[in-house]
């Protein structure tokens, strides 16, 4: 599974190029990229990233990459990130690492995203994958009850919050054919910070089963 990981991972880092401005996923396949990147850097490549995690930022940094603070960045050229799920449509629940927030406000500002992982990832439709809803705690108690009465059976993370103080709930929702209603009506609900439905953001993914690497292109 590790070996298919990075394999998917030095894929997707072929497409970085000099002087690109690169966001950096959060997980353990995102780790690989970031190592594959690092040795790229070593033998002369010249980029900047942005980190979507606190942990991302630190293997970054330790890897020789330089790190660029993203609230001064408006548009990020390419962004090689992790998932849970991903399907032939592109759609992907992520989040499993917590980091969905920041990883889905730098895929937003991004011209192209690419998901890397190993074939465990791939699915016929997203869905089977726990939903991670972000949570201003604040919030917790009424944003908790829309999302039992949704039907979604949010669990939250025990001892867990994010890079930003917040609260994590794990849900299980039935998924609708119509899952961009239900990712709408998630970042609808006031104290909602966000989810792990990524629909719009996906450009390409590479995963690898067995050593070969598929590449899917929207
Ligand atoms: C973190 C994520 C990760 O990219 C996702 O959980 C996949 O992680 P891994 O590569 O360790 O399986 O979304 O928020």
């Amino acid at each position: 599974m590790n070996d298919d990981k990075k394999a998917a991972a030095l894929a997707a880092i072929a497409e970085v190029r000099d002087g690109m401005l690169v966001g950096l996923g959060t997980g353990s396949t995102a780790a690989f990229a970031i190592a594959g990147l690092g040795d790229r850097v070593a033998q002369g490549l010249a980029i900047r990233a942005v980190a979507t995690s606190a942990a991302s930022e630190r293997l970054a940094r330790a890897a020789g990459i330089l790190i660029v603070d993203f609230a001064g960045v408006s548009r990020v050229d390419l962004t090689i990130d992790g998932a849970d799920e991903i399907d032939s449509r592109l759609f992907a629940i992520k989040g499993a690492g917590g980091a969905m927030l920041r990883e889905k406000i730098v895929a937003a500002s991004s011209d192209r995203m690419i998901v890397i992982a190993d074939g465990s990832k791939r699915v016929a439709r997203i869905g089977a994958a726990k939903l991670p809803v972000e949570i201003l705690p604040f919030a917790a108690a009424y944003v908790l009850r829309v999302l039992a009465e949704m039907g979604g059976a949010p669990v939250v993370r025990a001892d867990y919050r994010t890079d930003q103080g917040n609260l994590v709930a794990d849900c299980r929702f039935t998924m609708p054919d119509d899952v961009g209603t239900l990712a709408a009506t998630l970042a609808g609900i006031p104290g909602v910070l966000g989810h792990g439905l990524f629909l719009n953001e996906v450009d390409a993914a590479y995963i690898a089963d067995d050593g070969i690497v598929t590449r899917l292109e929207r």
